[in-house]
């Protein structure tokens, strides 16, 4: 039965309902759904809009409905949204007092309602899976402190780092995706549309304060015009995401290359990798592949929202719809990835003697060399363009800075002395890094210590 007989004449053709249908992919929204139309009932109740009797039996049905939906014994079927679904359920189990239900409600409070709840949990799920993958970075990056590896700029090697500050890079950047899913939930949480109605609010005596608090709001939305037709949360969770496949994707994009032959730096673990149907000795790193891929199809998710808000007039127009499938794609591709990439970073090998021999090579102690010179009076600028010329020199004759003899540096500066073979050991020169943020073993450890006590704040949050 249609919510809205009386009005037609005709049923909807069969294609206007396949196509206006949204149950397929809302009936995702039935706890959400059943939550509120609790709270809302206990409302009307509350305020004098529903009897005992009433509230009493929709209170009981609802809450048997949710059961059976848990239990598997209801199936979720036949009717063009969530919301639809369960008040026809209810109508069909309790008879005239589920007719009351939708007392100064509207579908379109009711879905700007449930999203939000549902987002809200979604969120918090995501928030655990990166607390999860950033325990992972620091329990590596704590194991690979000292070892040296080039790091690089414009994909060149540029000077030393250690893995492990490289690992806390990136735990850096998903501490702050965990800062920005706790702010447009923060956001999302704010104002409860409930009670907006279709758009107008309504004349019954509703008391807005008491479902917004009960539903974990700190008010109702100030405006029901806005309330119906905001979708902000969604595009800010979804903003959140996106950013946060970013960064998987650039981690991705690295792991992919420190597994090639070129660099070797890790062995990925052979349940996270695939085999060619043709070349026998391939391994590859097919889950980071995908993550880099699945990023452009979370980005897609982003801008379908952007672009169904852009011309919206107030207040609900039917293309919002189309929100539930984008954000829910975005939050189920972002999910997959994370747990998926946990483990794999998990079990990854790391292979330190290869680092330290990609970092022999390259020249990344130029800078040390410079330095080492400036801070032995020559002006920084000048130490800069002698070093470029011995690194040319070498170049010729293909050798390392740490190769030349004493003599050879002498050629260049008199102020070299047999400490330039210190300061421009690869293991010193990152030793030496000791400036805040830094690769220095103590610096990273820094890292990790403040990373794990930013874990360690959520989870006795969410506890
Ligand atoms: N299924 C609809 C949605 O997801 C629910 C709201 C429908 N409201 C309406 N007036 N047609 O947006």
């Amino acid at each position: 039965m249609k919510l809205w007989e009386g009005r037609f004449a005709a049923p909807t053709a069969a294609d206007a309902d396949a196509f206006n249908e949204s149950l397929s992919f809302d009936k995702k929204l039935y706890k959400a759904d059943i939550t509120a139309s609790l709270a809302h009932s206990e409302m009307l109740g509350r305020c004098g809009i529903l009897s005992d009797e009433d509230r009493l039996a929709i209170q009981s049905g609802l809450k048997a409905i949710l059961a059976d939906i848990k239990a598997g014994t209801l199936e979720i079927s036949g009717q063009e949204d969530i919301h639809s679904f369960v008040e026809n359920e209810l109508v069909s189990r309790i008879g005239d007092a589920g007719k009351r239900l939708h007392t100064a409600r509207s579908r379109n409070d009711q879905v700007a309602l449930d999203i939000r709840l549902t987002l809200r949990d979604y969120s918090k799920t995501l928030q655990a899976y990166i607390v999860e993958l950033v325990r992972v970075l620091c329990k590596k990056a704590a194991e690979n402190t000292a070892a040296v590896m080039p790091g690089y700029t414009h994909l060149q090697r540029a000077q030393p780092i250690t893995f492990g500050h490289a690992l806390m890079a990136y735990a850096s950047m998903l501490l702050r995706d965990l800062q920005r899913f706790e702010d447009a939930t923060a956001r999302m949480d704010a104002q409860c549309p409930l009670g907006s109605g279709a758009l107008a609010g309504t004349t019954y005596p509703l008391d807005r304060q008491f479902t917004a608090e009960k539903l974990g709001f700190a008010a109702p939305c100030a405006n029901s015009l806005d309330g119906v037709s905001d979708r902000d949360f969604c595009i800010e969770l979804a903003n959140a995401i996106s950013i946060c496949m970013m960064h998987l994707s650039r981690l991705s994009e690295e792991i992919i290359l420190w597994c090639s032959w070129e660099f070797k730096f890790i062995e990925l673990d052979d349940a996270f990798t695939t085999g060619s149907s043709i070349m026998p000795q391939k391994k590859n790193p097919d889950v980071t592949e995908l993550i880099r891929g699945k990023t452009g199809r979370v980005y897609g998710d982003l801008n379908t929202l952007l672009v169904m808000m852009k011309g919206l007039p107030l207040a609900y127009n039917k293309d919002m719809q189309e929100d539930k499938e984008a954000i829910f794609d975005a939050v189920d591709t972002l999910e997959l990835c994370l747990k998926t990439i946990t483990p794999m970073l998990d079990t990854m090998k790391t292979l330190p003697a290869n680092m330290r021999r990609a970092a022999a090579k390259g020249f990344i102690n130029a800078t040390d060399c410079a330095d080492y010179l400036t801070k032995k009076g020559m002006p920084f600028r000048d130490a800069y363009k002698l070093t470029g010329c011995m690194v040319s020199d070498c170049i010729a004759k293909d050798k390392t800075l740490e190769e030349l003899t004493l003599d050879e540096f002498k050629g260049y500066s008199a102020l070299f002395e047999n400490d330039i073979y210190d300061a421009i050991d690869l293991v010193k020169c990152c030793e030496g890094r000791t400036s805040y943020g830094g690769p220095s073993e103590a610096s990273v450890n820094n890292q990790i210590a403040l990373a794990n006590a930013q874990l360690d704040a959520w989870e006795e949050k969410n506890a």
